[in-house]
């Protein structure tokens, strides 16, 4: 199959969350099933340029359409992890991808809209035939409606469209009006069993669209298909999602097993396998000297968490933990920072408090390589997200042998097995979990993990082997959207005939 992801980012050269990461994981594993995989990504400013490889610009100036008039837009080429990538860089007035930034400008809606439409028009005119059009997020919904409404008549018309919604917490929601930027026609669009936002009248809704127009609808879980058909958890599209579930599944993302491996990881003091697990001590031990945490006890559980302080993830119980683990004769370490001012405001407060404690440590920023040394040296990764779509980190964390302590929600439900729960078969327990929100819940998850590392090493160290031997590569999900997408495509061609 001919596969073009359209995407705001791409793993390791636009990242912002775990949609870098599922980008390029998925487009990886399907290139490594013979198919031709190519991804369009904005020409941002801020990428990580050293790991584009022959990043060249193409002769061909693709214009696109906007606010009435034509734009013209340079289209580079270039090779990210060994995938073929397109960067489109507009010439328009308002530089809409050199803003030093992905995310968070107040004309998002406009500037995605905008890479949506230049993108299919990109494709057009490069006269591609793709079998599958994968678009991802807000940012990229557009695609469904755009496609079908002004590209699939234009002859850009062999594909499907797969649309993945990685959160359903971010709609990408504007005042109807707004959608006429990009050629579409709001008159069309603005009904409710299209693209209006359920909760107003005369405000559209970009998910909304790529779910209705789609021709496959995914999340990243099975357990987050599930909640986001719920009032809860489906963010107001609930209804839509229902009216569409024929076609929407959700399927576990994988993580990507060569650049999260311990036994070949450069970022790490020491390379470690499960059969090994000197290695893994000696890890911690450098961790703590690095840090300047005290290393006295052996014994003492060192718990990480590595994470973007959001509400989601569980901020109060975040800070909870620390606390919790003080009083429990632990250490902590946290790796992650925080857009929301007042939050990050918080932490520093905290950080401030422990700076030079023996047990505690509060790192406020991101920092790639120091979190493979955390996840080398914890013994718990500690993840009480409120609602996580899949979440990478528990995964991550148990290829590197940290026993995760997780909220059973989302991803984490379909990943994380309790140790007690006898619902469970045995050999599928892999971790500590709590369901209810707070810090009881929280506690008895942490007690439990401290006990067990405390009293019972041989227990501790057969469920560090176990973790670590878990299979969480892209392979059996890769297949899942192999299934989706020929599927999409038999049904394409069976009606064409
Ligand atoms: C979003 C979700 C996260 C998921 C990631 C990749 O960031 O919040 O749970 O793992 O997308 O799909």
């Amino acid at each position: 199959l001919h596969i073009i992801h359209i995407a705001a980012e791409m793993a390791p050269v636009a990242k912002v969350g775990g949609l870098g990461d599922v980008v390029t994981g998925l487009s990886k594993a399907l290139q490594k099933k013979g198919h031709l995989v190519e991804i369009v990504l904005p020409k941002y400013d801020c990428m990580q340029y050293d790991h584009i490889k022959d990043l060249r610009a193409l002769n061909v100036a693709v214009e696109s359409y906007f606010d009435g008039r034509l734009f013209k837009n340079k289209i580079w080429a270039g090779i990210v992890e060994g995938l073929p990538v397109y960067f489109i860089e507009p010439h328009h007035p308002s530089k809409f991808f050199w803003r030093g930034n992905f995310y968070g400008e107040n004309d998002d809606f406009k500037r995605f809209s905008f890479f949506s439409r230049a993108a299919l028009e990109l494709l057009l005119q490069a006269g591609k035939k793709p079998d599958i059009i994968h678009c991802h997020d807000w940012q990229t919904a557009f695609v469904a409606p755009l496609y079908w409404d002004l590209y699939a008549p234009k002859g850009l018309n062999t594909a499907r469209i797969c649309f993945t919604c990685h959160n359903f917490e971010y709609q990408g929601s504007a005042p109807a009006s707004e959608l006429a930027s990009c050629g579409l026609d709001v008159h069309q669009l603005n009904r409710p069993d299209r693209m209006q936002d359920n909760s107003s009248h005369d405000w559209v809704n970009a998910v909304k669209g790529g779910v209705v127009f789609s021709n496959i609808v995914t999340t990243v879980s099975p357990t987050y298909a599930q909640e986001v058909r719920t009032a809860e958890g489906g963010r107001g599209l609930h209804p839509t999602i229902n009216s569409h579930s024929k076609k929407f599944i959700g399927i576990l993302n994988g993580i990507d097993i060569d650049a999260w491996n311990p036994s070949t990881d450069t970022l790490i003091k020491v390379q470690y396998t499960a059969n090994d697990l000197q290695g893994k001590a000696e890890n911690k031990e450098a961790l703590r000297r690095h840090l300047g945490l005290s290393s006295t006890e052996n014994r003492q559980p060192l718990v990480g968490c590595i994470t973007r302080l959001v509400p989601q993830k569980g901020v109060h119980l975040i800070r909870h933990a620390i606390f919790r683990t003080l009083e429990l004769g632990g250490q902590f370490v946290l790796l992650g920072s925080s857009p929301v001012p007042h939050i990050q405001r918080e932490f520093e407060g905290i950080a401030h408090q422990f700076q030079s404690h023996d047990n505690i440590r509060l790192i406020l920023k991101y920092d790639d390589a120091l979190s493979h040394a955390i996840y080398a040296a914890s013994d718990m990764l500690i993840i009480p997200s409120i609602f996580e779509p899949c979440g990478l980190t528990q995964m991550i964390a148990m290829r590197y042998g940290s026993v995760p302590i997780a909220r059973k929600t989302g991803g984490l439900n379909d990943s994380v097995f309790d140790v007690d729960d006898d619902a469970i078969p045995v050999q599928f327990r892999n971790g500590f979990t709590f369901l209810t929100a707070d810090e009881q819940g929280l506690n008895s998850a942490l007690e439990r993990a401290f006990s067990r590392y405390r009293n019972n090493r041989e227990f501790w160290e057969e469920l560090v082997h176990k973790d670590m031997n878990i299979d969480f590569s892209w392979d059996s999900s890769a297949a899942q959207y192999e299934e989706l997408y020929e599927k999409a495509v038999a049904r394409a061609r069976a009606m064409r005939q």
